[in-house]
C-alpha cells in the first residue's frame, strides 16, 4: 500500500461496494470524493451555528460570520494569498464567467483578441465565446505539440499587441497536461494582455502559490479538492479584482444603494451577492486543512507515483492509446484513453460491473475531442486515495471489456 493508503479510512464512500466489488473510484477528475472531516464540518455547522452571515448582531450570526471569513483565509493560507483575494463562486465555472463579464465586457472591444488553448474545458471556453459575440473582440486557439501541451514554440506569432487576455488550463482534465504557465504568462504581459489560470484541476493536486505564478487571475473548485459542490473560489491580484466589475448585484454586494444606482462593498464581498453558501464554504475550509495536513508535495508524489504506474500497466493493454503526456512531471493524473474501437460508454459500463468508477464522454472539451479527433475518450483519473492495487483492477476490466468485444 502506497505511503498515503491509510487515509482511505477516512472516506466512508470508499467502503462502499458496486455490483458486488470493493467500488474502485477513478473519476476524481469529475468530482473528488469527501473524508469524514469535511462531511463532520458542515455537519457541525448546521447542528450548532447556522444562521445568516454578516447581518444581524446576535450571537449566531456573529458564530457563523466567523466560520465563513474563517474558511475563506483559511483557503486563502492554502494557495499563499490575502483573504481579501479571494472570492466565493459558486465554482471555477462561475468565477470564469465573472472574469468574462466582469473584465471583458468592459475593457474588451472589436479588433481586441481573447487567447484560449484548443484543451481548455467549456467552462474556459464558452464563457469567452459569449464575450466574444457581446464585444466583437475575436477568439483565437493555441493549438497542442506532439505532447499534447499547449504549444508554445511560435508564441509571437498569436500573442501579438491585438491580444487582451489570454485564457488557460493549468492542467487538462482530459490528457492531464500540465499548462505552460510561466511562457504563457511572459507572451501575455509582454503585449500587455491579462491572463486567466482555469485552476479547477491544478490547485487540487499540486502545491500552489497564487501571488508566485504570475497570472492575474486563478479559479478553483471546492468539489475536486475534497470540499462539497456548489462552491469555488476567484482569486486575483488586488488591482485586477479592483477593476472587476461584479456580474450579480443584490444583497451583501453594495455599499449604499439609492433609487436610481448603488455603490459596491469592498473586494471580495462584491462578489457575493446575496446569502452565500455558508456550509460550503466551512466543507471547503475543512477540506483545505484536510489537504494542508496530509501536505500537497505528499500528494502530488503520490499521484505521479500511481499516474506513472496507470501509464504502464495501461500500456500493457493491447489496442489502448492515451492520449496525453507519457512523462509524469510534465502532467497530472487525469488519464484518457480509447481501447480499439469499443465505444468509451460502453467500456465505462463494463468496467462498471467490477466496481470501477471511469468517466466516458467529451468531457465538456469538445474542440479537444476534435482535435485528437475522437468523438470521445474513457479518463481514469486519480487522486490521494487512490492505490496501485485499483490499477491493477481497472486493467483486469479492461482485459474483460476486450474479450467481451471480441478483440481476444
Ligand atoms: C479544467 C476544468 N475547468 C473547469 C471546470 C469546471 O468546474 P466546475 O464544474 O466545478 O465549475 C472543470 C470541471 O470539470 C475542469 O475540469
Amino acid at each position: 500500500m502506497s505511503e498515503l493508503g491509510h487515509l482511505r479510512a477516512d472516506f466512508p464512500i470508499l467502503r462502499r461496494e458496486i455490483n458486488g466489488a470493493p467500488l474502485v473510484y477513478l473519476d476524481s477528475a469529475a468530482t473528488t470524493q469527501k473524508p469524514q472531516p469535511v462531511l463532520d464540518a458542515m455537519d457541525e455547522y448546521y447542528a450548532n451555528h447556522n444562521a445568516n452571515v454578516h447581518r444581524g448582531a446576535h450571537t449566531l450570526a456573529a458564530e457563523a460570520t466567523e466560520r465563513y471569513e474563517d474558511a475563506r483565509s483559511r483557503i486563502a493560507s492554502f494557495v499563499d494569498t490575502a483573504s481579501a483575494q479571494i472570492a466565493f463562486t459558486r465554482g471555477a465555472t462561475a468565477a470564469i464567467n465573472v472574469i468574462a463579464y466582469g473584465w471583458g465586457l468592459n475593457h474588451l472591444r472589436e479588433g481586441d483578441r481573447i487567447v484560449v488553448s484548443v484543451s481548455e474545458h467549456h467552462a474556459n471556453l464558452v464563457p469567452w465565446q459569449m464575450i466574444s459575440r457581446y464585444t466583437g473582440a475575436e477568439l483565437i486557439y493555441l493549438e497542442l505539440d506532439d505532447e499534447f501541451i499547449i504549444d508554445t514554440s511560435n508564441l509571437e506569432a498569436v500573442i501579438d499587441d491585438r491580444v487582451r487576455i489570454v485564457a488557460f488550463g493549468g492542467m487538462s482534465n482530459v490528457t492531464g497536461a500540465l499548462g505552460p504557465v510561466d511562457a504563457l504568462v511572459d507572451a501575455a504581459h509582454s503585449v500587455g494582455a491579462i491572463t486567466v489560470l482555469d485552476g479547477a484541476q491544478l490547485v487540487p493536486h499540486a502545491p500552489v502559490s497564487a501571488d508566485d505564478l504570475g497570472v492575474d487571475y486563478m479559479v478553483f473548485s471546492a468539489h475536486k479538492m475534497l470540499g462539497p459542490t456548489g462552491i469555488g473560489a476567484l482569486w486575483g491580484k488586488p488591482e485586477r479584482l479592483e477593476e472587476l466589475e461584479p456580474l450579480e448585484g443584490g444583497g451583501e454586494m453594495i455599499n449604499i444603494v439609492e433609487r436610481y444606482h448603488s455603490t459596491w462593498a469592498p473586494v471580495p464581498h462584491k462578489f457575493e451577492a446575496g446569502t452565500p453558501p455558508i456550509a460550503e464554504a466551512i466543507g471547503f475550509g475543512a477540506a483545505v486543512d484536510y489537504l494542508g495536513r496530509v501536505g500537497m508535495e505528499a500528494v502530488a508524489a503520490h499521484e505521479r507515483e500511481i499516474t506513472a504506474y496507470a501509464l504502464e500497466r495501461l500500456s500493457e493493454v493491447p489496442d489502448l492509446t492515451i492520449y496525453g503526456p507519457k512523462d509524469v512531471t510534465k502532467r497530472g493524473g487525469a488519464v484518457s484513453f480509447s481501447l480499439g474501437d469499443i465505444h468509451p460508454h460502453d467500456l465505462a459500463t463494463i468496467v462498471d460491473q467490477d466496481g470501477v468508477a471511469i468517466r466516458a464522454g467529451h468531457h465538456c472539451a469538445r474542440p479537444l475531442m476534435q482535435y485528437l479527433q475522437v468523438p470521445a475518450t474513457a479518463r481514469a483519473s486519480f487522486y490521494l486515495y487512490n492505490l496501485r492495487e485499483e490499477v491493477d483492477v481497472l486493467v483486469g476490466a479492461l482485459m474483460k471489456a476486450r474479450k467481451v468485444f471480441g478483440l481476444g
